[in-house]
């Protein structure tokens, strides 16, 4: 036993050497001594900030990779491209070569278990949500709706609650219930089709900016986001996000969605001795910015109650001031690169980054947060104990994985390669709410039609029987429920093109 306590803790060969940090924890890089999160507290959540090129993309990608190594799964975004690097071998390259020396740490070059994901199906494996997973806050919220819209698009789920309508199909939706508005408003409270009208076009716009990818069957399972590979590795789901960030609000609801969804399905576990998966909120400054208070009291209360989940939410953006207080006091794992401190705003954002660590009588925060260099930060972590460590001037060690994009022929390897693949790849078809009201739609007018032509022959013979009427619908109903179902079909699809919910042919339940 002794024996193996003196051999050298790491082979090189098989796992990254960890600089001295405890085993059960996740190496971010070296001040006077390693730095490092205890795995048992990553679920206590974290914050990456810095000025542009300071090297937040790379210490990100250094933590998921100490993630990954340990079992861990990874959800994170890719915003310009250069995180999919993480699916491929590092290679030497001088700076790293430097820090390795300057930090006395040993590189294990190596590609990691990725799974790409696109909402536009295009770098990745598609990924979906229904509306009805969305919410109407989130829905609200992706469209910019005024408080009188939210409370339309409440009632529209409401009714499609009660009336056993899937949430699929917005558009028809909406537009159903403008036909109905008069007859609504009694029962449910007040609908204006001017209302309903602007909904719509906000719907449009955000069809137009791609969300009508996002909208459809199947949808993503979480447990997706969990796996771990066969040699014991988290896999790194990593959200292909460049073209999403176009559309900045589909991007940071579509993140915040995912969040609730785990906040929603996963089973209590209290303080698990690893998390089951971290999760990297890049560009975090979108969920943020102008989000009206029912959004923010929600994520505060999505971040703060995840953690007994056994997921660890670590937010990424420029400036530590795009993040609430109240977010803020529940990051207890802190990188902070450097700022610039030119503005006064910029200024205040240095002053306020350097109250939030526990000084370090070595040297002044606010001073080290404007000197740093790059791949250096600012570091604080929950210690032992659960309390925010001594913030320290830290050299992160460079990650294993290639810094820098991959190829496209790359990319489609592992595409192909995926554990997921053939299971969200097409999209799903199946009876929609428009289909349903299409339906509904339909009798009506058959049956209004047959009233008519009843009414009709009733004047022109002036003495058949009523119940004549009553057969002839009848009968078409007959006859409806009969047709074959390739007619209809193709009928609706055909319907449904004009809505513009049809992708690759086949309906995709969207709007
Ligand atoms: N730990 C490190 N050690 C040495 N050099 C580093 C380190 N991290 C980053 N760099 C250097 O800085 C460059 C920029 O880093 P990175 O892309 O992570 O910055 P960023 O903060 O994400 O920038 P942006 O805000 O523009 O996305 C890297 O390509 C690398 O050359
Ligand atoms: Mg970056």
């Amino acid at each position: 036993m002794a024996k193996q306590k003196a051999a050298p803790r790491q082979d090189a060969s098989q796992a990254p050497v960890a600089a001295k940090a405890p085993d059960n924890s996740v190496y971010i890089g070296q001040s006077i001594k390693p730095e490092f999160i205890y795995l048992r507290l990553a679920n206590r959540h974290g914050l990456i900030t810095g000025a542009t090129g300071t090297g937040k993309t790379v210490t990100l990608q250094g933590l998921a990779e100490g993630f990954s190594d340990q079992g861990v799964s990874v959800f994170c975004a890719d915003v310009k491209g250069d995180l999919s690097g993480v699916a491929e071998q590092g290679e030497s390259k001088p700076w790293i070569e430097a820090r390795d020396k300057e930090i006395g740490y040993t590189q294990n070059y190596r590609a990691y278990p990725v799974i790409f994901w696109d909402l536009f199906g295009e770098k990745g494996h598609p990924i979906r949500a229904t509306v009805s997973e969305l919410g109407p806050l989130l829905l609200s919220r992706l469209m910019d709706l005024s408080e009188a819209q939210e409370g339309v698009l409440n009632i529209a789920f409401k009714i499609a609650d009660d009336e056993k309508l899937p949430l699929l199909d917005l558009k028809a939706l909406l537009q159903d219930l403008a036909d109905r508005a008069g007859e609504l408003t009694t029962k449910y409270g007040n609908i204006t089709k001017a209302s309903i009208g602007s909904i719509q076009r906000s719907l449009l716009v955000l069809q137009q900016q791609g969300a009508d990818h996002f909208f459809g069957e199947p949808a993503l399972k979480i447990s997706d986001l969990m796996r771990v590979a066969r040699d014991g590795l988290g896999y790194i789901s990593v959200l292909v996000a460049d073209k999403l960030m176009e559309s900045p609000r589909l991007y940071a609801t579509f993140l915040l969605f995912l969040m609730s969804e785990l906040f929603e399905e996963l089973p209590e576990v209290g303080d698990p001795d690893k998390p089951k998966l971290v999760f990297f909120f890049d560009e975090a400054h979108l969920l943020f910015k102008d989000a009206p208070k029912a959004l923010l009291e929600k994520v505060e209360q999505v971040v703060r109650l995840i953690r007994s989940k056994g997921v660890g939410v670590y937010f990424v953006t420029q400036n530590p001031l795009d993040i609430p207080d109240t977010v803020s006091r529940q990051l207890g794992n802190r990188i902070q690169h450097a700022l610039r401190a030119f503005s006064p705003l910029e200024q205040k954002a240095v002053k306020a980054a350097a109250t939030t660590f526990r000084a370090n009588p070595a040297f002044d925060t606010e001073k080290a947060i404007m000197e740093l260099g790059i791949g250096e930060a600012l570091v604080s972590t929950l210690d032992e104990k659960g309390q925010p460590s001594m913030v320290q001037k830290t050299l992160i060690r460079p990650p294993n994985s290639r810094v820098g994009p991959i190829t496209d022929a790359q990319r489609k390897t592992v595409i192909n390669a995926s554990p997921v693949k053939g299971i969200y790849d097409e999209t799903e078809d199946r009876e929609s709410a428009y289909e349903l009201l299409q339906k509904r739609t339909a009798d009506h007018t058959e049956a209004e039609a047959a009233q008519a032509q009843d009414k009709e022959a009733t004047q022109a013979s002036g003495s058949k029987s009523r119940s004549d009427g009553f057969w002839t619908t009848f009968g078409k109903q007959v006859i409806r429920s009969v047709v074959p179902a390739a007619t209809r079909m193709l009928e609706q699809q055909i319907k449904r093109g004009t809505l513009g919910g049809i992708r690759r042919g086949r309906g995709s339940g969207g709007f």
